[in-house]
């Protein structure tokens, strides 16, 4: 039994260098894509935004089927008939992904109406955009129940299938902010920081079930209304992503299985500094880059 584990502690090591080596060099190769012509795709928040590209981009790609939930039925009607228009599937129910009961209640709509959901994404989310004493309790809470107690529900009512077939996946719209948190936007930076820790969670717990898979991607600031108002100080260093960039971006992440996918790569780079360096340095860089005040001349969503 020793051996064993002295055998298991010396090839532990070579193991972790080994698969530094293995995806640091398969990293530079093109990578294999997973057809996505049997896949039906559930995206929260599919009508507008981010979603409505994702929604678009999938279709584009070829997936069987692509269903949209939302709580705007002008917005996922628009884009389910943009989607229909181009020759693909789609179809969508009204669903606040706030409310447990809707979301049980819908998902066992859509599996008797259009059938299982093998690729859900989670993409829904608000962000109320005030300081901790400027926000009134109920923005604070809705926050949360949107963009994480949203995918509670959504992941319990899908997953299990997924995991019967042996085939699914479970995709997290995150953000950049669940690692680099701003003022100015308390609500929706510990909603996305708690949403992270929800993803990593679930990546490890599904790591024995063969065949499903996640993937979370933490975007920075996209063209979309969620932010609007909102100022960098560098917009030509750090211009905001466009969301049918987001959108490539995640699907071709889906489709090779990339567990996590920061949005450009080199936010990567500030959560290195992050775990290294001191909190005045840190404050230093919120002040120079702006970020500190950004959320000053935010307006949001109308
Ligand atoms: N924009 C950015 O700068 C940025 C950056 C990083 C990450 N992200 C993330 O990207 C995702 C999409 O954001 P976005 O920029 O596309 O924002 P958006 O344009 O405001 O879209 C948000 C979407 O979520 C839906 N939604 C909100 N509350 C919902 C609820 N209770 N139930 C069901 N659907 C709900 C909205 O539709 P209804 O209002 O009709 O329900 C809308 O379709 C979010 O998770 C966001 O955190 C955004």
């Amino acid at each position: 039994m020793e051996l064993k584990i002295a055998y298991r502690m010396l090839l532990f090591p070579i193991q972790m260098f080994y698969h530094i080596v293995r995806a640091s060099l398969l990293s530079l190769l093109p990578s294999s894509k997973k057809d996505l012509s049997k896949e039906v795709v559930l995206i929260t928040g599919g009508g507008r935004g981010i979603g409505s590209h994702l929604a678009k981009e999938f279709a584009k790609q070829g997936a069987k089927k692509v269903i949209l939930w939302g709580r705007t039925e002008k917005c996922l009607k628009k884009t389910a008939e943009e989607i229909s228009l181009s020759g693909s599937d789609c179809c969508y129910f009204v669903c606040d992904v706030a409310n447990r009961d809707e979301v049980y209640k819908q998902a066992k709509v859509v599996r008797e109406k259009v059938g299982d959901v093998t690729i859900l994404v989670n993409n829904a989310a608000v962000v109320h955009g005030k300081g901790l004493m400027d926000s009134d309790d109920d923005a604070l809470l809705k926050t949360q129940h949107i963009n994480t107690l949203g995918q509670f529900w959504t992941t319990k009512a899908f997953l299990p299938r997924m995991l019967e077939l042996q085939h699914g996946h479970v995709v997290c719209i995150n953000s950049i902010l669940s690692q680099s948190p701003i003022p100015g936007a308390i609500d929706y930076c510990t909603s996305k920081a708690s949403s992270l820790a929800f993803m990593e969670s679930l990546t490890l717990g599904l790591l024995d079930c063969p065949g499903v898979s996640c993937t979370t991607v933490l975007p920075f600031h996209t063209n979309t209304e969620m932010f609007r108002g909102m100022r960098v100080r560098f917009p030509q260093l750090f211009p905001p992503l466009k969301p049918e960039v987001v959108a490539q971006k995640t699907v071709d992440a889906v489709r090779t299985n990339k567990a996590f996918l920061y949005l450009p790569w080199t936010m990567r780079v500030l959560v290195i500094l992050k775990s290294f360096m001191p909190q005045v340095a840190l404050e230093e860089i919120h002040r120079f880059s702006g970020s500190y005040t950004c959320m000053n001349t935010f307006k949001g969503r109308t």
